[in-house]
């Protein structure tokens, strides 16, 4: 028989809806959006335009539409986008922007997903005629998600919008855990918001809705934006009790994810005492762990197989590379269970 899952650190999209958010969705006012008729789903739209310094918001079934509406607002048909190698617009829509708008993409390396603004720039190609593919934007991802929870420091960010809008280069932000950021920084949700032409957030993440994203932008672009979601089949109708849940989580669930930082931070310095190697806790800034168990002799497969016998469950993210993520349906209890079954794994070397 499989064994019971005790704490599920797979993913803080596994996070279900509580039940002050249910009540909140059973009691939404609705409309039929696609005639911009849901007071709800338009209040949740200008709310978190507004929390991210831009005119518009878009609502979206999913964070992946949400940046693949993002992307082909500023890159055309054989132009490119340029990102780092671990970039979820890369590494997990499935070559979304290729399928659906025909773009290009070119990746630099970057360790823990850290922002260098240095690396896009020396990528980026533009103004050279019809013999190389045109750089159209830059995507940074905030806080990383392969890369650990990594926050982008804001004066990166603002180096790298001074230099590329001086060359008419577009900046996308993928902010799917920007409120991860926003907590663990103190940088206010605007000031991240500003430096960039667009911006998509996840309601569905750490946040703990059942489904959501918003696309932010100008007017003109969110418009845009509006016809494509109908065209990619994502008109929504009395989409008010999915906005409901959105909403009550900005008033409840964005100061808590501090929680899930410290309960991430206090397993790190327990794994790294137990493997020395596997993880630096200063680099755990977020609710997101990334370890490498090659230290203590495991493959992540076989670490993840191993943990889960014993109910904790993590991710394989790479041949030896591990990821736990913390989030509402984690507590101190849940949090000791992983510290007490990793550390007991870790300490016992896999040969
Ligand atoms: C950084 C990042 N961006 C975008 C997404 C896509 O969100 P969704 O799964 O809602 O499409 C994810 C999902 O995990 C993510 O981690």
């Amino acid at each position: 028989m499989t064994p019971a899952i005790r704490a599920d650190l797979l993913s803080d999209t596994l996070t279900r809806p509580t039940s002050g958010m249910r009540a909140a969705m059973a009691d939404a006012e609705v409309g039929d959006d696609v005639f911009g008729e849901d007071p709800t789903l338009r209040a949740l739209e200008e709310r978190v335009a507004s929390l991210l310094g831009h005119e518009a918001g878009l609502f979206t079934p999913s964070g992946s539409m949400a940046n693949q509406l993002g992307l082909r607002l500023h890159v055309g048909p054989g132009e490119e986008l340029v990102c780092d190698s671990l970039a979820h617009v890369v590494r997990a829509e499935l070559g979304a922007a290729a399928v659906f708008s025909g773009i290009s993409s070119r990746t630099w390396v970057a360790p823990r997903g850290l922002l260098d603004p240095r690396q896009p720039l020396e990528l980026m190609i533009t103004g050279v005629g019809p013999y190389q593919v045109c750089t159209r934007l830059v995507v940074v991802e905030n806080t990383h998600n392969f890369g650990g929870g990594t926050v982008q420091p804001l004066a990166a960010i603002r180096t790298l919008r001074e230099a590329t809008s001086g060359a008419g280069v577009a900046l996308h932000l993928d902010g799917a855990r920007l409120w991860n950021a926003h907590v663990a920084s103190g940088v206010t949700l605007g000031d991240y918001g500003r430096e960039f032409d667009t911006v998509s957030v996840c309601l569905s993440k750490g946040l703990g809705a059942p489904v959501g994203s918003v696309l932010v932008g100008s007017t003109e672009h969110i418009a845009e934006a509006r016809v494509w979601r109908k065209r990619y089949g994502g008109g929504m109708r009395q989409a008010g009790v999915l906005a409901a849940a959105g909403l009550y989580a900005l008033d409840h669930h964005v100061e808590r994810l501090a929680e899930d930082h410290a309960r991430a931070r206090r397993a790190a310095e327990a794994f790294a005492a137990a493997a020395p190697g596997s993880i630096d806790p200063a680099t755990v800034e977020t609710n997101i762990l990334v370890m490498d168990a090659r230290v203590a002799g495991w493959t992540g497969a076989a670490l993840a197989a191993a943990a889960a016998e014993q109910g904790v469950r993590l991710y394989a993210v790479g041949p030896t590379a591990v990821r736990l993520v913390w989030h509402l349906d984690v507590d101190d209890a849940g949090t000791d269970l992983a510290i007490d079954v990793l550390t007991g794994l870790l300490g016992h070397p896999h040969r």
